[in-house]
């Protein structure tokens, strides 16, 4: 029995299989990545290098995956390209996409040098980090710094450099690549059958893209077939994580796409973060805290970007808003217009403005005691508003009134006319004229093609907004099917996937290194009459606070 089991364990050791790390490996391997995403030497000094015109880099800043990115797969900005730096990549006989440059007879065709050199080994790669060159004799552009690295450090960061992205993340198959949308107990049939629809067309349009076959183009690598799991919650929020972890253990997905849901949305938020799980733009109200980590993506704020601009308007002191009397908000029974309120006070702060906060069950009464330099802000729910319309139809004197677009319904928040005639309305959407504009050339056609009627034209563009995206990103993953790479794809070339996102409810498209909201700023409008819904902006560009 011994015997055996020692020959099983020589075997797997011996196979040089990354999982079969022995003790030394494992040490290189914690010492070589912190060299590489926190530029740590095993020493505890921090990592040092010179560009080539002189300046030094130290620490974080010389770290690798500054450029080289988490993935190691690299980046592409303008003409520079920062090469990918995997196991495969650097020591592997062929790039990891298979690519294979095209050569015209006759062409001189110089392609990037990083994908005509020979594999590296250990030693031509130390002399590349520390001098600057390739294995070919190339020298490298500035762009890439040159390392002081002793022996031991360098050993150490080639066995990371091997470990890096090397297989695929889970949730793919040989021919498929799964992917799950989430839903929260409690929503609407209609938002549900909505959504579904979009995703399900949308993944059938991928698949009738893959029938075409490869396009003869080596370069475009998603050739998996894509399989969509609607992961539906049932109970409780605590005990969302658990079956998000059962529903995963039976069937990985390489990222979650879109999702319906209310406001407790932290706890599928959580589940991406701790299973490092791409969950893209969901069509849910963000917690106050979300988007602090790496894995979750979302349009928009929410709520908080509102009391972030109101705060920013009031604050400010020269607009119409509110020259020089304090600011009353009057708060509704739910938590996020509690919380919305505490975050305007803070964020009024140290602005020296002063803030009151009144409850709406006890302080309603008062309002017509505000003074004509005071600003009013509204944190309230649509039956909220309509009771305070009842009991205080006419609005006080207050050079102005803020409403939460978010709580009230936006154009729809149940106003009595003279309160429409002053209020002014948070509306973090596109204007509307535009946005129907995009709905006519993005969506409509869209849903028509594939016989799904209009329902929630927001929920409807949102969700093929995502599914876009996704295509977009996993389509410039060329077959690297790596979750970090995805989403150093999505956070990184905001100009790429801006088109992809056209059919989306909100203003514009941006996001960076770092940023979870694409949406990044709010109109404030006021009623185009006292009636009607329509709007028309107080100042016409977007307040990003
Ligand atoms: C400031 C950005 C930056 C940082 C930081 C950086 N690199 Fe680079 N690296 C580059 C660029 C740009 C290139 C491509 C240079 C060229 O081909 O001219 C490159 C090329 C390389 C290559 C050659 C790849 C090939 O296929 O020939 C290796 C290996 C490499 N880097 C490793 C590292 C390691 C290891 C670190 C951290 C210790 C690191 N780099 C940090 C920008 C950077």
């Amino acid at each position: 029995m011994k015997v055996a089991i020692w020959f099983l364990v020589g075997v797997w050791v011996g196979s040089g299989d990354s999982a079969a790390l022995d003790m030394a490996d494992a040490q290189h391997l914690a010492a070589g990545r912190a060299i590489y995403h926190e530029g740590r030497l095993p020493s505890g000094r921090p990592l040092t290098a010179t560009r080539g015109e002189g300046s030094r880099l130290v620490g974080a800043a010389a770290a690798c995956v500054q450029c080289h990115q988490r993935s190691g797969m690299g980046l592409a900005e303008g003409a520079n390209v920062i090469p990918p730096i995997t196991g495969p990549a650097l020591f592997g006989a062929r790039l990891p996409d298979g690519y294979a440059p095209r050569r015209a007879p006759g062409m001189d065709f110089r392609d990037y040098p990083f994908r005509t050199r020979a594999p590296y080994n250990e030693s031509t790669l130390a002399q590349a980090i520390r001098n600057g060159h390739s294995n070919d004799g190339r020298r490298f552009s500035i762009l890439m710094p040159r390392y002081t690295l002793d022996d031991a450090a360098m050993k150490a960061l080639a066995v990371y450099l091997r470990s890096l992205s090397p297989q695929r993340s889970p949730g793919v198959d040989e021919r498929v690549v799964h992917f799950a949308t989430v839903i929260t107990p409690r929503v609407e049939p209609g938002d549900r059958e909505a959504m579904i629809g979009v995703l399900n067309a949308c993944f059938a349009e991928h698949a009738l893209d893959q029938t075409k076959g490869p396009s003869g183009n080596a370069e475009s690598g998603d050739r998996q077939f894509w399989k969509l799991h609607v992961w539906t919650l049932v109970g409780p929020p605590q005990s969302w994580h658990r079956q998000l972890a059962d529903y995963h253990a039976r069937q990985p997905v390489f990222a979650m796409i879109s999702g319906l849901g209310g406001e407790a949305w932290s706890p599928v938020e959580a589940f991406c973060e701790r299973a490092e799980l791409p969950c893209l733009f969901p069509n849910v109200q963000p917690a106050a805290d979300a988007g602090a980590g790496r894995y979750s993506f979302y349009f928009s704020r929410g709520l908080w970007l509102e009391a972030a601009v109101f705060a920013r308007q009031l604050a400010a002191r020269d607009s119409t808003l509110l020259r020089s009397g304090r600011v009353v908000q009057l708060v509704g029974r739910s938590d996020r217009a509690q919380r919305a309120a505490e975050m305007l006070t803070r964020a009024l702060a140290d602005s020296g403005v002063p803030v009151e906060t009144w409850r709406l069950d006890n302080d309603q009464d008062r309002l017509s005691g505000l003074a004509a330099n005071d600003a009013l802000v509204l944190w309230l729910t649509p039956t909220e508003l309509a009771g305070l319309m009842q009991r205080v139809p006419l609005p006080p004197r207050t050079e102005s009134v803020l409403v939460s677009g978010i709580l009230s319904g936006m154009q729809a928040a149940p106003l009595n006319p003279a309160w429409r005639k002053v209020a002014v309305l948070a509306y973090g959407f596109d204007a509307p004229a535009r946005w129907d504009q995009r709905m006519q050339r993005y969506l409509r056609p869209w849903l028509k093609k594939y016989g799904l009627a209009r329902a929630d034209e927001r929920l409807q563009g949102n969700t093929l907004a995502a599914c876009n995206l996704l295509s977009e990103g996993m389509l410039r993953l060329r077959g690297n099917y790596l979750r970090d790479y995805l989403v150093e794809w999505v956070e990184n070339y905001p100009e790429t996937m801006g088109l992809a996102s056209a059919p989306q409810a909100y203003p514009r498209f941006s996001l960076g290194p770092g940023q979870r909201f694409s949406s990044k700023g709010i109109y404030m409008v006021r009623f185009a009459d006292a009636d009607g819904q329509r709007i028309e902006p107080l100042q016409d560009a977007l307040i990003v606070p």
